[in-house]
């Protein structure tokens, strides 16, 4: 899939480049708008019959092809005729504006279906498109290659699967073919070769596009593609094809055009052969992880227009040598390792429209040269650590400016509040750098704004009125992170578009006052943490584009009051719904059950009562549910395991009052985390549980649970192996556990990775299974104030990853195993009020833990850090020796800590928090939309780029 994502930048520009070499004008027909005159052209029965079977081999699910009926094809859709002949020239069925049906993108518009070999009749066709269509699953037909007389191809984005047909080989007239991906198609193609020998037959080629075809196996395809001495225009991004680093001699040297993006190179290396291709204006290379210095390797190019070298490992070094490229208008050098300064000489690039170097390691003052480069439409030093404030003087010369970003670099921006700027944006990233205080009163002057980001940006004022949080253009804002106050969620009724979705992220501000209604359009709304109050409201009569759009609403951490409204049951498309922390209360509403495209519930630290709602058991694609903090009560609706996706479930701190159910072992097998810390559960803790091998926190602690720990949690494999499971959905989650003493947060990536049992305050007795001892994964272990007896397994040396151990508070008696030395990660133990004995072993990370409170209450102990001596221990004492099972000598010195600090055990019940999964959920979502999408993203973007 990926692969196929990646592909597309340049075949479009590739196809707009070559509507300017002059195939089209060698046709005696013009554009398919044009009006043909056909009176007096005879009609070619066989030519028409040969449409028609075409037709009825065609899937038209939108009648594209209605007009395709009658006499005169030379007027049917996309039919283009010889003027004096009738013969059929052209064939062009290329979708120009896919539609989409429903979230699957089902291209309603498509055609699709198959070819019939009738196409063979049409013995004069010299243009054929197919593309933007969906033939899925259909390979290219070998007639294909009988249509001699074709001098353009393009089946580009069509779907079609499978080898290509060498038969088209031999199609020697043909001037331009295209089979590559196109952003355009809601559809890849999916082909492959063996061998590209073929291409050699194709003498008269001008360009050709594989773009994302898996030529893996076509080791040698350069060479055969480096005989086609005509070439113009070459694309062969996401090809997965060897670059080979000698050519004996370079043939295609005509060519303007070239894109070896995401490919194999040897070595990571430039071939020296691109020397050779001084007349190229556009010259692709991203993606490849290159790294070999290329000084002077492009100081022939003169005509060097529009030059990708991102995703690669080149150094300042290549930017400097860059600088002499005077022609160049495009350079993307983004996500490279560029270190120190960006080189004054940049200047040099008077026609630079897009200067893109972002996520690179630039860092002190941008150059005053760089602010003299008038042309320039795009600006993105995102990521980088350049410094130095930013005034209006700066941005003086750049009335051309569209899109600015700044993000995320140590930069800050002081302008007057009357300045008015010589550009108008379209994007503005500024997150991250200091804008603020004041909210930025030259945003009045940006008319044109689609997308803005002013997340973190320092500013503590007021939303001004003139600011339309809801402006016609604005797709994408993102303000969160200030200090700003008000509330602009005056929402204005805007038409409604079907394409429009936008996203809105005021998150983390001081907003108050109620929300009155939820805004149209709005695929994303996220004004979480900060002080809104009332009601959710209502969906207004008519709102039916918000029922459409909006899949991601986030009020959490707000003063919400009132009950959960039924309205929000018909937000249908909902995938994330996140109401924790807030005032709500009441019931949940059943009819939350219809919302069957919830990935993420989170109603946690509310006050909603009653029973969990059995209707939520129809949520069959949620991936976390936190019911957590509420007043629930009764037990577990049975239809919750039906809950199969689920990966993390929290309903700690609620009045349920039930057993652990056995399906939550036997049906839940995706789960990660699950926590059911203080819902008044008793009865044993069922064994099923051990058949959770994805289980990674397992929380039971302060409940009534009663008779032994399971032995088989060595089946938790999760626990066992270091095996990474990945993020799945979780992208940037936290969740607050033990570490050490006391709360702890964790996030993304450690989350990821946390391995934790807690089984304390409960009633469980018996010993510690040996079982429990080969979770070698484990991170935290906690099973205190339990009733538990018997030795400390020697093997807790096994588990060495931990760093919490709390066994404290249960009977545990005997010495304490010497291979608790073997714990190098810990930094948290308790094991105070046991019956523990004997010397206390010391060694490695033991003797870093020299609080005597971690052994206090246990009157055998002896040695540092405790005040007493073993040597002393061994003496007889008034007290008389007791005998434990080992013979040793076992004495009551609780006289010993008359003078030790206070009880632990208070402090220790404070330090028992809560486990808390916390949100965050749709960074995990932006994340892992972000790593499908945020290549389609970049290149999109550079496409849009391309045709600036
Ligand atoms: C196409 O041509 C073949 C012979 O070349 C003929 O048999 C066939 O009937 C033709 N098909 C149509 C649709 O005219
Ligand atoms: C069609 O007829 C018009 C006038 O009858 C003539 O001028 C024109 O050349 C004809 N076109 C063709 C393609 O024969
Ligand atoms: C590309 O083709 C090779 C064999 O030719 C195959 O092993 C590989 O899986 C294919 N890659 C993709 C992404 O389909
Ligand atoms: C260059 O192209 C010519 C003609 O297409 C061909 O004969 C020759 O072998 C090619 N040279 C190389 C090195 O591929
Ligand atoms: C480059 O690759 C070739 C084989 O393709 C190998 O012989 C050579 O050692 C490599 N050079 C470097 C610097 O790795």
């Amino acid at each position: 899939m990926e692969h196929h994502l990646l592909c597309t930048s340049s075949s479009l520009l590739l196809l707009f480049l070559f509507s300017s070499v002059p195939l089209t004008s060698q046709f005696p027909f013009g554009s398919r708008k044009q009006a043909y005159d056909h009176s007096n052209v005879t009609c070619i029965e066989s030519e028409r019959h040969a449409l028609l079977q075409l037709k009825h081999g065609l899937k038209d699910e939108s009648n594209r092809l209605s007009s395709w009926i009658g006499e005169g094809y030379c007027s049917w859709e996309g039919v283009g005729c010889h003027k004096i002949t009738g013969s059929v020239l052209k064939l062009d069925l290329r979708n120009t504006v896919p539609l989409y049906s429903d979230e699957d993108y089902h291209c309603t518009n498509c055609l699709g279906g198959r070819l019939t070999p009738s196409l063979f009749n049409l013995t004069n066709l010299r243009y054929l498109d197919l593309s933007v269509n969906n033939f899925s699953t259909f390979q290219v037909p070998t007639f294909l290659g009988l249509l001699k007389n074709l001098r353009y191809l393009n089946l580009s984005g069509a779907g079609f699967h499978g080898e290509i047909p060498h038969h088209l080989g031999n199609l020697s007239h043909l001037q331009y073919l295209d089979l590559g991906d196109s952003y355009s198609s809601p559809v890849w193609n999916w082909l492959s070769t063996k061998d590209l020998g073929w291409v050699v037959g194709l003498a008269s080629l001008q360009g050709l596009v594989l773009f994302g075809g898996n030529l893996t196996a076509a080791q040698d395809g350069l060479q055969s593609i480096n005989m086609l001495s005509s070439l113009t225009t070459l694309d062969l991004h996401s090809c997965n094809l060897f670059i080979h680093p000698h050519l004996s001699h370079v043939n295609f040297t005509s060519l303007a055009s070239l894109d070896l993006g995401e490919n194999n190179f040897n070595n990571y290396t430039v071939p020296p052969w691109l020397h050779n291709l001084t007349g190229l204006h556009d010259l692709g290379l991203g993606y490849n992880n290159l790294s070999d210095p290329i000084h002077g390797l492009f100081d022939q190019m003169t005509s060097l227009v529009h030059f990708d070298l991102s995703s690669n490992r080149f150094d300042a070094s290549t930017l400097k040598s860059l600088c002499n490229a005077s022609s160049l208008t495009y350079l993307d050098l983004s996500e490279n390792i560029l270190q120190g300064p960006i080189p004054s000489k940049i200047g040099q690039l008077s026609k630079l429209t897009n200067l893109l170097l972002s996520s690179n390691k630039l860092n002190g003052t941008i150059p005053t040269n760089l602010w003299q480069l008038t042309k320039l439409q795009d600006f993105d030093v995102r990521n980088n650590s350049l410094t130095g404030v930013l005034s209006e003087d700066h941005f003086a010369k750049l009335r051309e400016l569209k899109s600015l970003d700044l993000t995320g670099n140590s930069l800050a921006l002081n302008v007057s509040s009357s300045w008015i700027p010589p550009f108008q944006l379209q994007e503005i990233g500024m997150g991250s750098i200091i804008v603020g205080p004041r909210f930025p009163a030259w945003l009045r002057t940006q008319n044109e704004v689609e997308v803005l980001n002013m997340q973190n940006a320092s500013i503590s004022d007021a939303i001004p009125n003139w600011f339309r949080v809801l402006c016609d253009n604005i797709t994408s804002l993102d303000l969160s992170s200030n200090s700003l106050t008000g509330n602009p969620l005056e929402f204005k009724q805007l038409k409604h578009s079907r394409y429009a979705s936008r996203e809105i992220s005021l998150s983390s501000n001081k907003l108050d006052g109620s929300l009155k209604s939820f805004p149209l359009d709005i695929s994303d709304l996220d004004l979480s943490h900060n002080f809104l109050t009332g009601h959710i409201p209502q969906l207004e009569d008519g709102q039916t584009s918000v029922v459409h759009m909006l899949g991601f609403l986030f009020l959490n951490d707000n003063r919400f009051t009132g009950t959960i409204p039924e309205d929000l049951c018909k937000l249908e498309n909902l995938s994330f719904l996140d109401l924790s922390n807030n005032l709500l209360s009441g019931r949940v509403p059943l009819c939350l059950g219809n919302l069957r495209d919830l990935w993420i519930l989170d109603l946690a630290n509310n006050t909603l009562s009653g029973q969990i709602p059995s209707s939520l058991g129809n949520l069959w694609q949620l991936y976390a549910l936190h019911l957590n903090g509420n007043k629930f009560v009764g037990k577990l609706p049975a239809s919750m395991q039906r809950l199969r996706n689920l990966e993390a479930l929290d309903l700690g701190d609620n009045g349920l009052k039930d057993i652990i159910p056995a399906w939550i072992g036997e049906r839940l097998s995706n789960l990660r985390f699950l926590r059911f810390q203080s819902i008044n559960f008793h009865g044993p803790i069922s064994d099923t549980l051990c058949q959770l091998s994805h289980l990674q926190v397992l929380n039971l602690a302060h409940n009534n649970l009663t008779g032994f720990i399971p032995d088989c949690f060595n089946n938790i494999s999760a626990m066992v192996s270091a095996f990474d499971i990945g993020y799945g959905i979780y992208g940037q989650e936290s969740l607050q556990d033990i570490k050490g003493g006391r709360e702890f947060e964790y996030y993304a990536s450690s989350l990821r990775l946390l391995k934790s049992v807690s089984l304390s305050a409960n009633n469980l007795v018996g010993e510690i299974p040996d079982g429990i001892m080969e979770l070698v994964q484990l991170q935290v272990l906690n099973l205190s104030q339990n009733h538990l007896t018997g030795r400390i397994p020697d093997k807790i040396g096994n588990l060495k990853q931990l760093e919490t151990l709390d066994l404290s508070m249960n009977a545990l008696f005997g010495a304490i195993p010497k291979s608790l030395s073997d714990l190098y990660s810990l930094n948290f133990l308790n094991l105070s009020h046991n019956k523990l004995s004997g010397p206390i072993p010391s060694g490695n990370q033991l003797q870093t833990l020299t609080n005597p409170s971690i052994y206090e209450g246990n009157s055998g102990l002896c040695g540092k850090p405790l005040p007493n001596n073993c040597w002393e221990h061994k003496l007889p004492t008034k007290n008389g020796p007791i005998d434990d099972d080992e013979g040793h000598s076992e004495s009551d010195w609780s006289w010993f800590y008359a003078g030790t600090g206070p009880g632990f055990a208070v402090g220790l019940l404070g330090v028992l928090g809560i486990l808390l999964f916390k949100k965050s959920w749709r960074y995990a979502y932006f994340k892992y939309i972000e790593s499908a999408c945020d290549k389609i993203w970049v290149k999109t973007t550079r496409l849009r780029r391309n045709f600036h």
